[in-house]
Parts: C-alpha cells; structure tokens; sequence
C-alpha cells in the first residue's frame, strides 16, 4: 500500500467533536511509515487530553483494517510539547471530584439485564429527586444509545480550565455517557485490551459529569482485565450485581462477587438485584410465574451474604420501552415501581 492509499483510508475517521472534520483534514496524521506489510500510523493531537483521543485510536486503525491493513499500528504524539512525547494521555479523577457516590453494575455473565437495570435505576433515582448521571463502560457493545433513545447525538467537548472534557447528554433528567455516541451506527471499533480500557476510561474521567449525587457505571459483560483495570482507575464506591434466579446462575454472580471482594479491590456490594424474578404477561397484570424458579435471588443474596436490594420482574414493556428509548422507570406500571423501590432502598442504604 502506498502512502496516498493509507491517507485516503484514513480521510474516513472524523474528529466528532470536530465539525467531524476528517483526521487527515485536521493534520492530525503526523507520520504514515509503510515497512513492508507492516503500517504504523502516528496521530498528532494538539493537546495532551483530547478526550478523544482513544476513540480516534480505535476509529483509525478500524479504517485501516477495513482498508485490508492487517494489524495496523497506531501511535500518539503531543504536539504541544516542544519535544514530542510518546503516549502523553493522562487521567485523574479531578472530573468526579463532585461526584458523591460512584456505583457499578456488574453482573458476572452477559445478557442478565445489567443495562437494563442500570438505566432504568438512574431515571428512578433521578425521579425520586436525586442528580444523577451514568456511564457505559461496555465499549464492545454499548448500549446506552438505543435504551435512552439517544442515539445519533453527538456530545461536544468543552475546555476548562485548560482541559478539554466531553459534556454529557441530558435526557430525563439524567446525563448520559456512553462510547456508542463516537461510533458509526452498527460499526464496531476494533479494539485491543489496553485501548478498550483507556477509551472506556475516557468515558468515565473526560466527562464534564458536574454535581451528582449518583453516578452508574454499565460495566462490560465478565469479570476481565478489563474489569480489574476499571476498578483500580476509577474510584467506585461499591457494586450492584444483577442476576437471573437460575441456580446456574449463581456461579456467575459468584464471580461477579469475588471480584469486587478481592484483596487488591476490596470495595463493598451493595446489594443483590434479581432480574426477571417472575413473568407477568401484560393482559394479566396480577398474575406471576416463577418461570426460572422461585426465590432464587433470595438463596443467593443469602449464600452471598448480601443483601438482596430489588427484584425485577419479567415483562415485555421492560424490553420494548427498553428498545424503544424509553426506560420503563418513567412510566407508570407495576414494574416501573419495582425500579423506583430499587432506587429508594439503594438511595437509603447509601444516606
Ligand atoms: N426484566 C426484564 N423484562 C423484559 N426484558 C428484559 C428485562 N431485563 C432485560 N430484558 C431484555 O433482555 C435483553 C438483555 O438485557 P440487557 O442488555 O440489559 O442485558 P446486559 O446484562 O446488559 O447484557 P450484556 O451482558 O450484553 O451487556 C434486552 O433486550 C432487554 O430489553
Ligand atoms: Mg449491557
């Protein structure tokens, strides 16, 4: 591949928070080597916290590998400095400064409701008064977009104080954050470890979150690397997990557990949520069917020794509102205030 072929695949990645002017428009792309097969791209960022600078890591080298580059490489210079230095990208947490209690939803297997409980818990916390925001750490499947219909926007960044942080969206009364509003529709980034783990801590320490009294972390699907790196990097109070009462289930929310309890971790979980406790079919509101098995959240919570904090029931206006964009948590049915007693008892064990 030539020079010119690589800038063209790259004339693709657009700086959001840029009028989504193209990288290569920006002249942002400082160096272009070609060795062989071999493609090293270093991209050039005027300041040392674009916070987006991971997303635009990922974004090119998904260009370049979509141009048919196989493994492309793809570095960072600071321009600002006289003499560039590498990998000049530094966190803190001075963004979370305000921020009184940071929650994680976790769960140790995928598909149990974890974002579904995250969401529909901020905007019944939001309901009962308090300031709330929430972050998608799922940078591999984000799914805060659709649930919130807040797909397609695009947050601006802002600089303060001489740093640049993304300003999180606002929609029923909760700000929102997710890497979802940085990738094309149905485009997955291609991401390694360490980059997921830095775009996603973009997410959480490059956000303008403001004064909250709560904020949510949707954590990933697992119990990874990924995981262990975002628990030590970000100052999280303590955890929810969500399960299913599935007795198979209680493997994995022991997972989900001892991660949280490890020694090097050591943060508290603050309680147990049981999604799809029962099914409840929406011609018949009253009835319940233990449909994967009764108290099952209760037997765990107990063999866990922690505290079971909600449950959650089955039924299909928690998934269409959630396909919708419109979390059940706002409405008006029973299972609405299964979230806002979640969120009371949550918002009562923390003061
Ligand atoms: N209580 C419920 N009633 C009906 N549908 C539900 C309920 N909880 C979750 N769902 C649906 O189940 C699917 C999976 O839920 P969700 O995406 O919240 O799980 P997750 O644990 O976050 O998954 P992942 O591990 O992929 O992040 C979604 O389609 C959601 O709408
Ligand atoms: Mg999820």
């Amino acid at each position: 591949m030539t020079e010119k072929e690589i800038l063209e695949l790259l004339s693709q990645v657009r700086h959001p928070a840029r009028g989504d002017s193209s990288v290569v428009e920006l002249g942002m792309v400082n160096k272009v080597e070609i060795n062989g097969d071999g493609v090293t791209v270093t991209l050039g960022f005027p300041k040392r916290r674009d916070p987006l600078a991971e997303y635009l890591i990922g974004a090119t080298r998904a260009a370049l590998i979509r141009g048919g580059v196989k493994d492309p490489k793809v570095e960072t210079v600071v321009l600002e400095d006289a003499a560039p230095k590498k990998k000049g990208l530094e966190f803190d947490t001075e963004c979370l400064r305000n921020v009184r209690h940071i929650i994680g939803v976790a769960s140790g297997k995928g598909g149990v409701g974890k974002s579904t409980v995250a969401v529909n818990l901020a905007c019944a916390l939001a309901r009962l008064g308090h300031k709330v925001g929430l972050a998608d750490a799922d940078v591999y499947g984000p799914s805060v977009p659709l649930m919130t219909g807040t797909e397609g926007a695009q947050p601006l960044a802002e600089e303060i104080d001489g740093r640049e942080l993304i300003i999180p969206l606002e929609k029923y009364g909760v700000k929102w954050m997710s890497i979802g509003y940085f990738a094309e529709r149905g485009q997955a980034l291609i991401w390694r470890g360490p980059m997921a783990s830095n775009a996603l801590k973009q997410m959480i320490l490059q956000v303008k979150w403001g004064e909250l009294d709560f904020l949510l972390v949707d954590m990933p699907p697992g119990t990874g690397d990924i995981h262990i790196s975002l628990l030590q990097e970000i100052p999280m109070e303590g955890a929810l997990l969500v399960t299913t009462p599935q007795e198979v289930a209680l493997a994995d929310v022991e997972k989900g557990a001892s991660m949280f309890r490890n020694k090097s971790i050591n943060r508290p979980i603050f309680g147990l949520v049981e999604n799809m406790a029962w099914f409840t079919p929406a011609e018949h509101p009253d009835e319940k069917y233990y449909i994967f098995g009764r108290d099952g959240g209760a037997r765990m919570a107990e063999d866990l020794g922690i505290e079971l904090l909600g449950r959650i029931p089955l039924v299909q206006g928690i998934r269409e509102s959630g396909d919708a964009g419109e979390p059940a948590a706002l409405g008006t049915r029973p299972d609405a205030q299964a979230f806002l007693d979640l969120a009371g008892k949550l918002a009562a064990k923390l003061g």
